[in-house]
């Protein structure tokens, strides 16, 4: 089978993408929104894409009524937010805040987590989140009428004790167990996982 990108419509590429390209790790965006009220929302077109300097990239559309969602209004209007990862521990929480709530209601009441101002920002962190990433607006890249994407810094991390070794700085491979996102309603775990050996083909001078 062969499809042209050229000739489909944007629903198609989208399911076509998230059914392929997965699993894509979750960010479990923070921030106020005017007015002070805290916003949480899960975005799994996300990912690190550079570590000097520390850069992670956000991709939003647009809310069922076409406005811009609230997590990039408040980040647009800031230049700063949260990045939470999601575990096992907070899986359901994060699904049930994507909901698109109204602007006046908090997805951290309505889910029931808790939060406590960044260090470094003026936006909530996840305090049930095994990490949590303060970061500030790097840059706006222009896509289309469709998608909004983001690059952020990351200045301050948080991690529940024992993920991270305070000397080596290595992430613990038994404290650690981010979900990924599938598509649709789909997520998966990260315990099945594998290790290949260190081979090398032998030097044959082909
Ligand atoms: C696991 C998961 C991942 C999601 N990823 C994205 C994403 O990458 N981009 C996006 O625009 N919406 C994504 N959504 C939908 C948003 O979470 C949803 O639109 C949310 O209501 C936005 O909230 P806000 O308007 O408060 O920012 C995702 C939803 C789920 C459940």
């Amino acid at each position: 089978m062969e499809i042209s990108l050229q000739d489909i419509g944007t629903k198609e590429k989208y399911k076509l993408l998230t059914g392929l390209i997965f699993p894509r790790p979750i960010a479990l965006v923070s921030t106020f929104s005017e007015g002070g009220i805290a916003n949480c929302a899960p975005f799994s077109w996300f990912n690190a894409i550079s570590e000097d300097p520390p850069l992670i990239y956000l991709s939003f559309n647009r809310r069922t009524d076409g406005e811009t969602k609230h997590s990039l209004e408040n980040i647009l209007r800031t230049g700063e937010f949260v990045v939470n990862l999601v575990d096992e521990s907070i899986a359901n929480e994060m699904h049930l805040s994507s909901q698109e709530f109204a602007k006046h209601v908090s997805e951290f009441e309505k889910v029931g987590i808790s939060w406590e101002i960044g260090k470094t920002v003026t936006h909530p962190r996840i305090l049930e989140a095994p990490v949590s990433m303060e970061c500030k607006f790097y840059k706006r890249v222009d896509i289309g009428p469709e998608r909004e994407f983001i690059i952020g810094e990351i200045l301050m991390l948080h991690a529940r004790e024992g993920i991270i070794d305070p000397n080596s700085f290595y992430v613990s491979e038994t404290q650690f167990w981010p979900v990924g996102r599938l598509s649709g309603t789909k997520y998966c775990s990260t315990r099945d996982r594998f290790d290949l050996p260190n081979s090398r083909f032998e030097k044959t001078g082909d």
